[in-house]
């Protein structure tokens, strides 16, 4: 296996540095053009974005897969898929090189979904879910729960439901999906964890689809969890799940902490490459006063920001329901992700059960404990041995009842195939598109909410 050259904070830097160029006139004034491709093409004429030459050569290897000029996904085994990814990203230094490396390693069939992303009805925030007529959790739930911002209306209709959802029914259990920055919902799930189902016959998913990418405030995208995890488990009248990629595990750690009565009707938090201390890696994008590249939601996540801080404030480092955590030393967007300073771990103040997992040192000198960036967690072995563990449980995922051996063998659960593993890498050039398009790019990071000051 070859080890990319990319370590840490000098690629990282690079990546959310240059992913995040300023939304320019242009690529504003025509992001009703929907797709990957019109994205990139106004951003490789756009002077403001750096390095913006490269990106016509995305444009090109997108178009090509886009019209049928490419191989697929199928054309290849896994082996070679992880190889091509490991020789696209090798060496690469800078976000648009890594894109373009990608777009022109990846078959036509995924390129051709990631084109249409802003079409795919997956990821529709406009989603017509019945209102609650038995109890009322809005405006609040119990007494103690913060007040939400946002309009029952819109907090409702982010989730996605599947149409073979069962409710809790049949001995199902829901399991709330909920995405990272600058991927939609629907996007983000459709090659991992949208497929839970075959892994665990009993879990039946829904996901999030939190307005601009989770590219705003952390907070507010917090309250769609709150509010998604008291309305399914009141539609479906059974405790839920909740899984996260990324930004995600901060919303729900976030809603736990000011939503408490969330925390009463959730099995297992699983959270995969979360930044509970935010990211070193933010810190180069969004340095102090002069992040004119980052979007609120990055700001937040730089490493211990005020809003971190907040967050792990009397106790909000510890896990307020069973926990789960699952990360990767090669993070390439969250870091540090190895050692005591993980960005990952929570801590088990309350005594509520916490496993934190490093896939290099649960499947040491293993392929499982590989390479894996930050999405490639999403795929991982290990984070799908011991999601189900959690699942079919009580309490946390424990390694110690899975055959670690069996599982770290695999460069990919076994549920997943090869278009997962290409697909989930591939969201790498959905995050720069919608990092280009979003228009809200302050200078500093945004004010705690009141209620948390209150505390
Ligand atoms: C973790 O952080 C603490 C506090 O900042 C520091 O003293 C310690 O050296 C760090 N540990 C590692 C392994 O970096």
């Amino acid at each position: 296996m070859r080890v990319p050259a990319l370590v840490g904070a000098v690629l990282a830097h690079v990546i959310i540095g240059s992913a995040s160029p300023v939304a320019s006139a242009a690529v504003q004034r025509d992001n009703q053009k929907h797709d990957l491709a019109s994205i990139f093409s106004l951003a490789a004429v756009d002077p403001s974005v750096e390095d913006n030459g490269l990106l016509s050569n995305a444009v090109g290897a997108i178009l090509n897969g886009v019209t049928g000029g490419k191989h697929r996904s199928d054309d290849q085994t896994v082996e070679e898929a992880w190889e091509t990814i490991q020789v696209a990203v090798d060496g690469k230094t800078n976000l648009l090189d890594i894109v373009v490396s990608l777009a022109l390693a990846l078959p036509g069939d995924i390129l051709n979904l990631l084109n249409g992303y802003l079409d795919f009805e997956l990821n529709s925030v406009d989603n017509k879910n019945a209102p609650l007529t038995k109890t009322s959790i809005y405006p609040s739930k119990a007494e103690g729960d913060a007040p939400y911002s946002v309009s029952e209306e819109d907090l409702r209709t982010a989730i996605y439901i599947p149409e073979t959802f069962q409710y809790g029914k049949n001995g199902k259990k829901p399991v709330i999906l909920v995405p990272g920055t600058a991927v939609p919902g629907g996007l983000t799930w459709y090659y991992s964890f949208g497929k839970l189902a075959d892994a665990v016959p009993e879990a039946d998913v829904v996901w999030l689809n939190i307005p601009g990418a989770s590219l705003a405030d952390v907070q507010v995208n917090a309250e769609y969890v709150a509010y998604a995890i008291n309305y399914i488990s009141a539609v479906s009248d059974t405790n839920v799940a909740v899984l996260s990629w990324s930004q995600g595990g901060l919303n729900i750690q976030w809603s736990f902490k000011y939503w408490p009565s969330t925390r009463d009707v959730v099995d297992d938090f699983i959270a995969i490459s979360p930044d509970f201390r935010g990211t070193v890696v933010a810190d180069a994008a969004c340095p102090l006063l002069s992040g004119i590249y980052c979007t609120p939601a990055l700001f937040q996540q730089r490493y211990e920001t005020t809003f971190i801080e907040v967050l792990r404030a009397d106790g909000g480092d510890s896990a307020y329901v069973p926990t789960t955590t699952l990360y990767s030393s090669f993070d390439e967007i969250v870091q540090p992700q190895s050692g005591e300073n993980a960005s990952a771990i929570l801590n088990d103040a309350r005594g509520v059960g916490v496993t934190n997992n490093h896939a290099q040192t649960v499947c040491a000198g293993q392929p499982g404990g590989g390479v894996y960036l930050h999405e490639g967690m999403l795929y991982n072995p290990l984070s799908w041995a011991l999601a189900a563990d959690a699942l079919r449980h009580d309490g946390p995922g424990d390694v110690s009842r899975i055959d670690t051996e069996r599982v770290c063998a695999d460069i990919i659960a076994p549920q997943l195939g090869v278009d997962d593993l290409l697909g989930s890498e591939g969201l790498l050039l959905v995050a720069v598109a919608e990092q280009m398009v979003f228009d809200q790019k302050p200078f500093k990071e945004g004010p705690i909410a009141s209620y948390a000051h209150d505390q």
